[in-house]
């Protein structure tokens, strides 16, 4: 099927004195950034000012942000430009939306062709080309190896959420409840915050939705753990018969610590779902795009037995995807807002590159990437063993796992998990030149989320100078 872009192109589209100006901007960008080539510190001679612009963004915000990044608008792939003149590995990207990192050329002209159009923003009454060529996309790629035949996009990944548990409640007469995974994620919203599993994110909020827990898959234990995590829904889905509106699964999870798990963990319990009819949703909004499959259910087989898919971030706009089965009745899901128009240009930019650009499979860009981290995280504990303590668990269990995570979702362990050496040591890479962050809730593992677009492996080789001097300094 064409692309409803090409079927409908807009008439600015073929304009070669606009497509002159806009090669002739890029032009300009390319020469600005080409100065952007490694980290580089603070300048002390912007000390001052750029002190002054931190407290003003804690005064507005009401507090200050927990790392102090402030853009200058400049960046060169993985590589950021920060206002008080330093530059930075941006091993984190926004928690992981900026697949091409920074300054992306043919991101910035893809965005500058949106410009022109007559809408900044689309929506659900006001839709052009590109916002359906968007959600069609999404449903092509889904289609191939799932059921999923519809899109709702939204513009961001908790409102995908909302309409996804929407969906699921109606599907299911308004059944209350909802099982979710221990230290699941799923975004900010009052219903969101309350089935993701972090207290603090949660606290004051008035408890209106009941979650039942499971337990993810644990390495450790093995195939005692589906054993287990079977045994835990059977005692649910037994308790509260008829009350849930769905599971909502992260096949990799992401905030909770890039856990992983094998097909046949996720298919024990969606068998019990099935059997018990509770829709199954996959929460991909976070691994989307990253892992050795654009969806991850593809790479565990699982898209025939999913009711309901969010994704989000890579993608730019966001999508709930749902089975005809699923679709739900007039006036449930809609909203002011879908997106941005630049958010959609930039979003199809960025999923054709993913499904044409060799980024998927055991030997594709994911892949090599990710085996890039792994080797050097292996030479990091080989020449520094006392950085490397063995790993508590929250059980006080102990492991030599130090590495963890799938494609363009990198996790170390350093110091043993403890949080606050954990937290010490990002501090202090984040000085040195690298943006990266936590995830886990105990142990702390340190996540990365590259710009898998733009990343090359060898560029692991100075971000990972840099880890080393890091760890040095925070160590001692
Ligand atoms: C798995 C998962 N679901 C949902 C969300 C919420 O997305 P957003 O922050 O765009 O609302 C996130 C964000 O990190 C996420 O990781």
């Amino acid at each position: 099927m064409t692309d409803l872009i090409s079927a409908l192109p807009s008439p600015l589209a073929s304009d070669p004195a606009v497509a002159g100006h806009i090669d002739a901007i890029v032009e300009a960008l390319r020469a600005s950034q080409a100065s952007l080539t490694g980290a580089r510190p603070a300048d002390p001679a912007r000390k001052e000012s750029f002190d002054a612009a931190m407290k003003r963004v804690a005064a507005v915000r009401g507090r200050g942000p927990i790392m102090p990044y402030l853009g200058t608008g400049r960046g060169n792939g993985p590589l950021v430009e920060l206002a008080d003149g330093s530059v930075k590995w941006d091993m984190l990207n926004g928690i992981g939306v900026h697949m091409f990192g920074h300054g992306d050329p043919r991101m910035v002209a893809a965005a500058l062709r949106a410009g022109l159009s007559d809408l900044c923003m689309q929506g659900n009454l006001t839709s052009n080309a590109d916002s359906v060529a968007f959600a069609e996309f999404m449903v092509q790629e889904a289609a191939r190896s799932s059921d999923l035949a519809h899109c709702f996009v939204s513009n961001s990944g908790c409102m995908v959420n909302e309409a996804a548990l929407k969906a699921c409640m109606q599907k299911t007469g308004g059944a209350p409840r909802v099982i979710a995974f221990q230290d699941c994620f799923l975004g900010r919203s009052v219903t969101m915050s309350q089935i993701g599993d972090n207290a603090p994110y949660r606290q004051g909020i008035a408890l209106s939705t009941q979650v039942d827990y499971m337990p993810f898959f644990d390495p450790q234990l093995g195939p005692r753990s589906i054993e287990m995590a079977v045994w835990h829904l059977k005692q649910y889905l037994h308790r509260y018969p008829g009350q849930h509106a769905c599971f909502v699964m992260e096949l990799v999870q992401g905030e909770g610590g890039f856990n992983v798990a094998p097909r046949e963990f996720f298919m024990a319990l969606i068998e019990l779902c099935k059997q018990a009819k509770v829709p199954v949703w996959d929460d991909e909004v976070q691994s989307f795009g990253r892992t050795e499959t654009m969806f991850r259910f593809e790479a565990l087989g699982l898209g025939k037995h999913l009711d309901v898919v969010t994704v989000g971030k890579i993608s730019q706009a966001c999508a709930c995807l749902f089975t005809a089965e699923m679709n739900p009745k007039p006036g449930l899901l809609s909203g002011t807002f879908t997106a941005s128009t630049s958010a959609f240009a930039v979003g199809l930019e960025a999923l054709r590159t993913l499904r044409d650009g060799g980024f998927y499979g055991a030997d594709g860009r994911n892949a090599k990437l990710h085996a890039a981290f792994r080797a050097h995280v292996a030479r990091l504990v080989e020449r520094h063993p006392e950085w490397f303590p063995p790993v508590r668990d929250a059980f006080g269990r102990e492991s030599r796992t130090f590495v963890g995570g799938t494609g363009g979702m990198c996790r170390m362990t350093p110091f043993g998990g403890d949080k606050d050496r954990v937290m010490k040591f990002l501090n202090v890479l984040f000085e040195e030149g690298v943006m990266a962050l936590y995830c886990g809730h105990g142990p702390y593992h340190v996540r990365m989320l590259p710009p898998i677009g733009v990343m090359q492996p060898e560029q692991w080789e100075p971000v990972f100078d840099i880890v080393e001097r890091a760890m040095a300094r925070s160590a001692g």
